[in-house]
């Protein structure tokens, strides 16, 4: 695996690559890799000539500078999981990298809606630096494709999105993995490093509640389902932002449903310290 912090000398790389015709897969992280991660690196490897990985804790998508300050980083571990999963490229640039001359958020991304549900409802800012450090990422790989994971379902419509509004969705194909679970049904997440032992076995109620709801899916109206598996979480001790069943295409609210829509469930609920999210395609 070759290490790369500096993104000139990694587009240049790349960039002699391409000429050679190799096809490049690109999973972007922010460490404190699992199980999960290394399946975006499988399925790179499956579809790709090169495969590269980035691990960049990006200042600009956090909303809350404790999240931000206990953010989990194992560096050399990420490395050595990287290495045996047989990644070919890391890039780990140091912020002053990424963000020249210290400058944040100079551009805005127009996101319409989708920054205004859920995520985007609860963390103020955090879809604009998302697409900021992912276009900033994108522009040094240039990959034929992006692999992401469906556990953060509403970056990946975001990300689909910035693809449309710079153009690059004409050469990036986004391609989304599905999330892995723990035995238990719990969601990976670097976030899950945080929880003592007795939360990580209380964060399962998370995948229950989505779960009470994909069972228990009829024709009709979703306010009592919606209700029944809030209630499941605080009744657990959790602070929940939000559970929500919505339009998998277009993730708009869901009230009553035909029995034929594509629905997901999302939830996004705090255990103690840790805000945890997952969801769940229902049919
Ligand atoms: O999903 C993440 O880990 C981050 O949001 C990403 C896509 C690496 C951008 O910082």
């Amino acid at each position: 695996m070759i290490l790369f912090k500096r993104a000139a000398e990694l587009r240049n790389y790349l960039e002699k690559q391409r000429k050679k015709g190799k096809k490049t897969g690109f999973a972007p992280t922010m460490g404190a890799l699992h199980e999960g991660h290394i399946s975006l690196l499988e399925a790179s490897k499956k579809e790709n000539d090169l495969s590269v990985v980035s691990i960049f804790v990006n200042p600009t998508q956090f909303n809350d500078p404790a999240d931000y300050a206990k953010y989990p980083i194992t560096i050399e571990k990420d490395i050595s999981l990287l290495e045996a999963a047989g990644c070919d490229i890391l890039f780990l640039p140091p912020v002053e990298e990424m963000y020249p001359s210290g400058q944040m958020l100079k551009k805005k991304y127009e996101l319409g809606y989708l920054e205004t549900l859920l995520e985007g409802s609860f963390r103020p800012g955090h879809f604009q630096g998302v697409c900021q450090i992912v276009h900033r990422l994108l522009e040094i790989v240039l990959p034929d494709n992006l692999y992401m994971g469906q556990k953060d379902y509403q970056q990946c419509m975001v990300v689909k999105k910035l693809l449309e509004l710079t153009g690059l969705g004409q050469t990036v194909h986004l391609q989304i993995s599905p999330t892995l679970r723990e035995k238990s049904g719990l969601a990976m997440s670097s976030r899950n490093m945080r929880l003592s032992e007795a939360e990580r076995n209380a964060a399962v109620a998370i995948y229950q509640a989505l779960d009470h709801i994909r069972e228990n899916l009829k024709p009709g109206s979703l306010k009592e389902l919606q209700q029944q598996a809030t209630a499941q979480l605080t009744g657990k001790g959790f602070r929940v932002d939000y559970v929500a069943i919505a339009d998998a295409g277009t993730l708009y609210p869901a009230e009553d449903w035909d029995g034929r829509q594509k629905l997901v469930a999302l939830a996004a609920a705090f255990l103690g310290e840790v805000r945890l999210i997952d969801n769940l395609l229902l049919n």
